[in-house]
């Protein structure tokens, strides 16, 4: 198989993990160097964490921030986006949905974007629930929200224990639903719900494609699976192009 978007496929859902953003310099979390070997999860990602010492995480979530702001999208987030308008251009759907929380994807021009693990760019208020943009890289401390119960404010990320935000897995299943592939790529299928999200598209019959420098934990499920590095799988395997000696061929 040449590509793995065909041409009369125009319903496309793609699943991100932290294996796209490696090339652009962010850690992914597992294995050699990963980010869950320098820090215990339950120490700096959870609810729990946050309690005990929110100066600590929210500084954990500052650094990361700042890291995400110094790095840049690749070519395989931006043959992702590239995607999304080919498959929008043509009349069809796109949705992405991604585990990660560095906003690579939103500025490689990815537009119908699910971040189902939160955004480092994002603060919310645990009182009031309020949740805005922040991109902010110089508090150490947690501020508080000027909302009337002064709420700290805690970057709005999916920890462990918590639920997903209401609504994204709706979104996300009725979008596998319709699609006529379902591509996941860089994720170790590990973590649930996501790694669970191939079993829910093969009980539907679509075809499924995992795109991973290694071979996941759940690779068996996958009707194709290419081995290799996104930033340069996609740009020359995501979709054909018309100008054939141009980008990524
Ligand atoms: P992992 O670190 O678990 O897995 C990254 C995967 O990307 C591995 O399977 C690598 O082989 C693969 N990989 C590395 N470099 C690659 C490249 N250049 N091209 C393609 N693949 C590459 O990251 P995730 O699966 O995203 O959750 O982790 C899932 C969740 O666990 C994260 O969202 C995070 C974490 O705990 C939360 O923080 C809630």
């Amino acid at each position: 198989m040449d590509w793995i978007v065909d041409a009369p496929e125009k319903k496309v859902v793609v699943m991100t993990g932290a294996g796209i953003s490696a090339e652009s310099g962010i850690q992914t979390f597992r294995g050699a160097n990963g980010l869950w070997e320098n820090h215990r999860i339950e120490e700096v990602a959870s609810p729990i964490a946050f309690r005990r010492d929110p100066v600590m995480v929210w500084n954990f979530y500052l650094q990361r921030r700042k890291q995400a702001l110094s790095c840049k999208p690749n070519p395989g987030h931006l043959a992702v986006a590239e995607l999304e308008k080919w498959i929008t251009a043509a009349g069809g759907d796109f949705l992405l949905v991604t585990q990660n929380v560095d906003g690579l994807h939103t500025r490689a021009g990815s537009k119908h974007v699910i971040e189902m693990h939160g955004s480092l760019m994002m603060t919310r208020c645990i009182a009031c629930g309020q949740v805005f943009p922040d991109e902010r890289t110089e508090m150490a401390l947690p501020p508080r929200h000027n909302c009337t119960e002064k709420g700290l404010l805690r970057p709005h990320i999916v920890w462990f224990g918590e639920s997903l935000f209401p609504g994204d897995m709706e979104r996300i299943e009725s979008a596998i639903e319709k699609c006529d592939i379902f591509i996941v790529i860089g994720t170790s299928g590990v973590v649930y719900p996501a790694a669970g999200l191939v079993n829910f598209a093969n009980s539907l019959g679509k075809r499924t494609v995992c795109v991973n420098k290694e071979a996941p934990a759940n690779v068996e499920l996958f009707d194709i699976f290419i081995q290799g590095e996104a930033g340069k799988e996609l740009p020359k395997r995501l979709f054909p192009r018309e100008n054939k000696g141009g980008n990524g061929k």
